[in-house]
């Protein structure tokens, strides 16, 4: 049996994913900082008939990483389908926005696909197998959000080490892409505090041609096809996931 490990992915994308690497057959690493909820994503996955487990990482412990990524490798060779999903939005306006405030977005956001992919990328290598998929977004990979310059800043630079990652790891078989999802109904999206809250979300519907938001399952749907065989010549894009927001005039 193959491997998957999907960080932050007890709710929302994460979650989703999780349940549909379960139903293609993969073991499926449920990992979080939310432990009940990913024990109830296990639960799921099991009682579809798959087989998944939780383990407890938070993606800002470069240790807990190895560890993880080592412990998997020792029961299945190396880690076939890879999930950097983990992420987080505080709002907080440019004048506000100290030091540390940047920093912590840029250790869970993008650092903290780092450290899953440097731990993961040298058995998958060896291998000559596997797929990465790391998680966007629109905000900064097309587009900038108001009181969210570290989470734009971040995400962006997620289409770069997905870039690089890709050009450094194809000549061992082993794929790297992106998702940059619009709007998802989740519960980033629908906090109040830190981005659009429910009638927020209901606003910014209309300017989606499409007419909607996504359900988290479009999303893990798409990541599930990057990592699949079907994707098997695809490697180094951001595909954006939006519903033609982006490409509406
Ligand atoms: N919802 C949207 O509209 C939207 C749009 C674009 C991009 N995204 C991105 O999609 C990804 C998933 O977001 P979501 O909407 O499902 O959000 P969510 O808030 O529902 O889920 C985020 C998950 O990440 C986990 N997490 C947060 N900090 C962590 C840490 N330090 N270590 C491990 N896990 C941690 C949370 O516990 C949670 O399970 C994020 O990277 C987010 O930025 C979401």
């Amino acid at each position: 049996m193959k491997a998957a490990l999907v960080s932050g992915a007890g709710i929302g994308i994460g979650a989703a994913t999780a349940r549909a690497l379960g139903r293609d057959g993969y073991h499926v690493f449920v990992s979080d900082i939310l432990e009940a909820e990913g024990q109830a994503v296990v639960a799921d996955i099991v009682d579809d008939g798959g087989a998944a487990e939780f383990v407890l990482l938070d993606v800002t412990d470069t240790a807990a990483a190895e560890a993880l990524v080592a412990d998997i490798e020792a029961r299945f060779g190396h880690v076939s389908a890879l999930v950097a999903n983990a992420g987080i939005a505080p709002r907080a306006g440019y004048q506000i926005l100290t030091d540390e405030k940047w920093d912590k977005v840029f250790d869970v956001n993008l650092k903290g696909q780092l450290r899953l992919i440097r731990a993961a990328a040298p058995a998958m290598s060896a291998a000559r197998q596997g797929a990465i998929v790391c998680v966007s977004s629109i905000a900064g990979a097309v587009a900038g959000w108001d009181d969210h310059w570290h989470y734009s800043a971040a995400k962006a630079g997620i289409t770069g080490l997905v870039k690089a990652a890709a050009v450094e790891l194809a000549k061992h078989n082993v794929r790297v892409n992106g998702v940059a999802p619009g709007f998802v109904r989740t519960a980033q999206i629908l906090s109040e505090e830190n981005s659009l809250g429910p009638a927020g979300l209901a606003e910014a519907e209309k300017t989606v041609p499409m007419g909607r938001a996504a359900d988290p399952a479009e999303l893990a749907d798409v990541i599930a096809f990057l990592l699949s065989d079907k994707a098997s010549y695809v490697t180094g894009q951001t595909i954006i996931v939006d519903g033609g927001l982006t490409v509406a005039l």
